[in-house]
């Protein structure tokens, strides 16, 4: 299978470069290449390379920087998106759309499923919400893949900053009043791979598996790390001011995948010890 991967040097775009490679004539894609929000430039590049599938990582993903560059933010998620999915329809590829947990409000009291109805809090969750609705309403054979909360080798993520800080601070403020799932990108590229291979259109929640708060995820990390001198001081998520609100509680429900393609991903704690062994290795 010929396969175009955007976003292809952020963290998860890497990762799923190396996994399909292993199976697929992969083409791995960037801004470089391709500005997304050009559709010329973007239908140029699809019908150059003329894949069979697209998995589309690329995106806007400073969630803060959103609230105040919301007309970019708009542009490459939603626009580009849009983009994507026009060149795709172009030449019959498949679209496969990583989206996010962000769609949702974070108030209900159960995981998330996929027909729940997202309401987004932030700028950044809009504008991911409005790019699913264009690969929805412009592709005929799409997948939206809504995953959460990643870490992965090939991007600054949440473990790295704990680690860092952890290494010459006592104590750390973590928020404990948001709950989510979060997710090796190297595990979920593999998912992504058995996903882009099959004909089970449709939308899915996809991440590893128990949930926990970000104040939770931190201890864990500090642990795993060996780090023993270091606190976690569990604060609420007004302390921090930040600029964009986040859902309380944005555990995805996973059956969907699950059930579809008969695997589920391993637990985040294990994912985590295997990241972090591959950090101190220096990998
Ligand atoms: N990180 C998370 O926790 C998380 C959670 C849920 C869902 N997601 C989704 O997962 C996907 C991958 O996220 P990630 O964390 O791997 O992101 P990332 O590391 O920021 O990678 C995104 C890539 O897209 C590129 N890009 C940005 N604007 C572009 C444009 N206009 N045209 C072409 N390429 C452009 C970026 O290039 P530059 O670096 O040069 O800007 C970057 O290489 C995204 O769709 C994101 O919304 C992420």
């Amino acid at each position: 299978m010929k396969v175009l991967v955007t976003g292809a040097r952020g963290m998860l775009g890497t990762d799923v470069c190396e996994v399909l490679s292993q199976k697929h004539d992969v083409t791995g894609v960037d801004i470089e290449e391709a500005e997304i929000s050009s559709l010329p430039e973007t239908r140029a590049l699809v019908k150059r390379v003329s894949p069979d599938a697209v998995i589309h990582c690329a995106a806007y993903t400073d969630v803060d920087g959103s609230e105040t560059e919301a007309v970019h933010a708009f542009l490459v998620n939603a626009e580009g998106t849009r983009n994507v999915a026009v060149a795709c329809e172009g030449i019959g590829a498949v679209l496969l759309y990583v989206s996010t947990d962000y769609v949702f409000d974070g108030r209900s009291e159960r995981p998330y499923t996929e027909t729940d109805a997202p309401a987004p809090l932030s700028v950044y969750g809009s504008s991911k919400l409005e790019g699913e609705r264009h690969v929805q309403s412009l592709t005929s054979n799409h997948f939206i893949v809504r995953t959460s909360w990643l870490f992965g080798l090939h991007g600054r993520n949440f473990v790295d900053t704990i680690v860092d800080l952890g290494q010459d601070r006592d104590s750390i403020e973590v928020v404990d009043d948001q709950v989510g799932c979060p997710t090796f990108s190297r595990d979920l590229s593999v998912a992504l791979a058995s996903i882009i291979e099959s004909e089970s259109y449709g939308t899915y929640h996809v991440c590893n598996s128990g949930s926990v708060s970000w104040c939770g995820f931190a201890e864990e990390i500090l642990r795993l790390w060996g780090n023993t001198r270091t606190r976690v001081v569990p604060v609420k998520t007004e302390r921090l001011n930040r600029p964009a609100a986040r859902p309380a509680f944005s555990v995805l429900d996973t059956s969907l995948f699950e059930t579809t393609f008969g695997s589920s991903l391993r637990s985040w704690r294990e994912a985590l010890a295997e990241y972090v062994k591959s950090k101190k290795r220096g990998n």
